[in-house]
């Protein structure tokens, strides 16, 4: 049979992996992660059951797993407390505790690994006995300016306690320059604020309030979390987190809102995160414990593909592990 006559043919470039390297233009690096990290105050290590691979990490193990993560070449990790009832209210007031578990654990890493990027989850959720990201009234609103006065206590008292970077994911309205605020007239002109600009009403956040124990006790978070039909409204978000003196903007879920990733990283030069979450995370884990998926593979692909969308900084419960893979090459 005689030769086709095409005049483009797309894979002599695709022919070799040092030619597909020439022009490959995404790539994944240690330097892009942010790891999230489980911690109670209890003596023993107590391993997630949707999320494989993670715990609720004791104080001691929190640092030997920040020493991993050093190793392994993951220099920033974000923390989040599962706290006991006791530790729970209606206003939340526990998260700004100068003794709370966060604070202590920001105070015990920076002193024995001040190179870490230290950031810090903002909103009432693990403190709220009603499991809310808000102040909740009587008639089941949840409260914008009564939260925000408390998450800018809580935000205060996490960068007192060494945080580098804030991060909001309660989204109320008015947060990020009320935050901002807060932290100047405190004298942290220098700790950021890493607003989750676009923060989806998704239920990949399942496995995380399983670890957590922070699912709502009635309704869901959908008066303050975004309909996840929705694109326009993220600029909104966006322009607001912009003009309120936000430093990096996330979207969250990641995979399934790689649209949105790259509808933020078009309309702003600030720099974008994304959260690979929880969800996101268990279903690559439960296939491949199944044998359906090379977890590997489809891992270092889904985290690619968040790169490729547009974002600079990945939240992934998978830093570690996918900077290990990578280094095998
Ligand atoms: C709490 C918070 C949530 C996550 C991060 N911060 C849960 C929620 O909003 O209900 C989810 C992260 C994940 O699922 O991995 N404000």
């Amino acid at each position: 049979m005689s030769q086709l006559p095409l005049s483009a043919r797309p894979r002599r470039n695709r022919k070799s992996p040092a030619i597909r390297a020439w022009h490959r233009e995404t790539w994944l690096s240690a330097d892009h992660f942010v790891y999230p990290l489980f911690i109670h105050a209890g003596a023993e290590d107590q391993p997630i059951g949707a999320m494989p691979g993670c715990s609720r990490l004791s104080p001691d193990g929190l640092l030997r797993e920040v020493e991993g993560a050093l190793e392994d070449g993951v220099k920033s990790v974000v923390l989040f407390p599962a706290e006991p009832d006791s530790h729970k209210s209606p206003r939340g007031d526990h998260a700004w505790s100068p003794d709370g578990l966060v604070q202590s654990s920001l105070r015990a890493i920076k002193e024995r690994f001040p190179e870490v990027v230290l950031v810090t989850d903002v909103a009432l959720d693990p403190y709220s006995s009603d499991g809310h990201d808000g102040i909740v009234a009587e008639d089941g609103r949840i409260l914008n300016d009564q939260t925000v006065a408390v998450l800018c206590r809580q935000a205060v008292s996490q960068a007192d306690a060494g945080a580098d970077v804030i991060a909001p994911s309660d989204m109320m309205d008015g947060r990020v320059g009320s935050i901002r605020r807060a932290l100047d007239s405190a004298g942290y002109t220098e700790v950021s604020i890493l607003s989750y600009c676009a923060k989806y009403a998704s239920a990949f956040y399942g496995p995380f309030r399983e670890a957590l124990d922070s699912a709502p006790k009635f309704g869901d978070k959908a008066t303050y979390q975004m309909d996840p039909a929705n694109a326009r409204e993220a600029l909104r978000e966006l322009e607001l987190d912009e003009a309120e003196g936000a430093d990096i903007l996330m979207v969250k879920p990641a995979l399934p809102y790689l649209d949105i990733i790259k509808l933020l990283r078009e309309n702003t030069a600030l720099p974008i995160a994304a959260y690979q979450v929880s969800g996101e995370y268990a279903m690559i884990k439960a296939a491949a414990a199944n044998g359906w998926v090379t977890e590997r593979k489809v891992a270092l692909e889904a985290l690619t593909s968040i790169r490729r969308a547009g974002a600079d900084v990945i939240f992934t419960y998978y830093a570690r592990q996918a900077a290990r893979w990578m280094a095998q090459g």
